[in-house]
């Protein structure tokens, strides 16, 4: 006998928890499946952000980061320390637990506003009657039929063409966030979001890093001038960073890993590490949805195919976030997940990708929204853009974060922003007026007519927008 709810969610990650909830909060009566589960049995709802992705991930690069200052900057400020050093167990712990802490976050919520979580893989079986059937295979086993199905399967990390992640030697991303001690050489496949930021991660603690990226670039989608500055910033650092590369082999040892890989020239490499990261991307997850059984439509990359508001070829059944096009974003997931909830109530809520933050949490932190500088006047718009750099902001220079700045691109006509491109300290904060501005069609005008608190980082915000009509006050 199945268990009728208004709602099935499959997938607890960013989009499908928070579409349960914001279906729960319109009065619908919900279910959310999801698989990940904790050593001890218990149910992790989350997904991919919470228990492998975001949270575990800022976590240790928050270590990483005090490790270093403690190491690099705190004698700037008269502070000594002997004997520093890292423990990287309790570092591990520490970031297990605040996953925990988000796990359990969750339960609290699905309590708080009534929605039912089966643990298990759930799978559209079929159709009876208006309703979907869903199965629920693992400890929460059950039959649900659902009016709508929302799908939020979310994805997984891309492995090279036959090699395996084993996790001890090749790792994805959740091996990469639990390695048990430094390792001595650290090589990571892909100079992407994940391989800066783990990579980073690794490399303050003490390993040598080399990151092997295909393309003859670092970043394309950020601006040009905010790419050039990190790259930078990190080769300073010392991570190693070698562009286009054709990896060639990789050959897995008991006690490491040798990649053999061909440079831009065309000259043959071999190196040895003790760990390899491969951060070459994400796949969406399909497998043992039933998909074809009920004839869900995918795309071409495996995408379950969606309509600009996340509508499926099936009736009633919904697709958000990373298993669906579009940028892999928890944010991104999130307000697909509001926005089906409102639709299956009715309401006639909009995403607008133009307006969806990037923030890569390393340092310093990169950061952007809507197009940059040379894509706009590549399609033939004309702009208007003004920079300020944080080495003359005075918040920055008391924090001892000068390096980067802050951009802004406007329409050349009638001046509203476009875009909003930083490097630098907290750059994921402050973007986050380039997308208020943005959302509400502001000129760059306003931005320099508001009022920005002294000293603060935001200031350079300001500045920047009075370059843009060349009258910077601190430049
Ligand atoms: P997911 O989070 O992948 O959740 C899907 C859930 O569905 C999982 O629990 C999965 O086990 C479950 N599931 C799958 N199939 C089934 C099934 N058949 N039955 C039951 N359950 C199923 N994004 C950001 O915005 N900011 C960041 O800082 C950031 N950092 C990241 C760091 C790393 C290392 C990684 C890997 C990703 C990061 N991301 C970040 C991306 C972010 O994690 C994803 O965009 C986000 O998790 C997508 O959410 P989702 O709900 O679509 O899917
Ligand atoms: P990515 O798409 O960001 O980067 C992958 C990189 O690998 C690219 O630069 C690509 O050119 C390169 N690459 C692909 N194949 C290669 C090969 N064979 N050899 C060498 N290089 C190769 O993917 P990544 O880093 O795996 O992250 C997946 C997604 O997770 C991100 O795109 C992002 O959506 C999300 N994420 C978001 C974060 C954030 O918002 N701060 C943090 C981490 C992940």
């Amino acid at each position: 006998m199945s268990q009728p709810f208004d709602i099935v969610v499959i997938g607890a990650g960013p989009g499908g928890y928070i579409a349960a909830i914001r279906a729960a909060q319109l009065g619908f009566n919900v279910a959310c499946v999801d698989d990940w589960t904790r050593a001890d049995g218990k149910p992790a709802p989350g997904g991919a952000c919470t228990n492998v992705g975001c949270i575990p991930s800022k976590a240790l690069l928050q270590s990483s980061e005090n490790f270093e200052r403690a190491g690099h900057s705190f004698a700037d400020h008269g502070i000594a320390i002997d004997g520093l050093a890292i423990d990287v167990a309790k570092m591990l712990a520490r970031k297990d637990r605040i996953v925990a802490q988000n796990n359990d976050g969750i339960l609290f919520l699905f309590r708080k506003n009534k929605v039912t979580l089966f643990q298990g893989r759930g799978r559209i079986a079929g159709r009876d009657g208006e309703r979907w059937t869903v199965a629920v295979d693992g400890p929460g086993a059950a039959e649900l039929a659902a009016t709508h199905v929302i799908v939020a399967t979310g994805s997984l990390p891309r492995a090279l063409p036959g090699i395996v992640f084993d996790n001890l030697r090749v790792l994805d991303n959740s091996g990469a966030l639990a390695i048990a001690e430094v390792p001595k050489r650290l090589g990571v496949i892909g100079a992407g979001v994940i391989g800066l930021e783990l990579g980073s991660v690794w490399r303050r603690l003490g390993a040598e890093v080399t990151i092997l990226e295909a393309l003859p670039g670092l970043l394309p989608a950020a601006d040009e001038a905010v790419a050039k500055e990190a790259l930078r910033a990190f080769t300073r650092q010392g991570l190693a960073m070698r562009f286009g590369v054709t990896v060639g082999g990789v050959d897995v040892r008991s006690d490491g890993v040798d990649v053999a890989w061909r440079d831009a020239d065309g000259t043959d490499h071999r190196d040895g590490f003790d760990r390899l990261i491969v951060s070459i991307g994400r796949v969406p997850t399909t497998a043992g949805l039933g998909a074809a059984d009920i004839g869900l439509a995918l795309d071409a990359r495996g995408f379950v195919d969606v309509d600009a508001e996340c509508r499926t070829n099936l009736p009633n059944v919904w697709a958000i976030g990373d298993v669906v096009r579009g940028p892999m974003l928890a944010h991104k997931a999130e307000e697909e997940g509001v926005a089906v909830a409102e639709r299956i109530a009715g309401q006639h809520p909009d995403v607008d990708f133009g307006t969806v933050p990037w923030v890569i949490y390393t340092a310093p932190e990169i950061a952007w929204v809507g197009r940059t500088e040379r894509e706009l006047r590549g399609s033939g718009v004309d702009v208007r853009a003004g920079s300020f750099p944080f080495s003359a902001n005075a918040r920055a220079r008391a924090m001892g974060e000068t390096t980067g700045f802050v951009k802004i691109v406007a329409d050349a006509a009638s001046d509203r922003v476009l875009g909003m491109h930083v490097v630098g300290p907290m750059a994921g904060e402050l973007v986050e007026e380039g997308v208020v501005a943005m959302e509400f069609g502001a000129a760059s005008e306003d931005l320099a007519r508001i009022c920005h608190a002294h000293p603060t980082l935001s200031e350079a915000t300001h500045e920047a927008a009075l370059a843009v009509d060349r009258r910077s006050l601190n430049a």
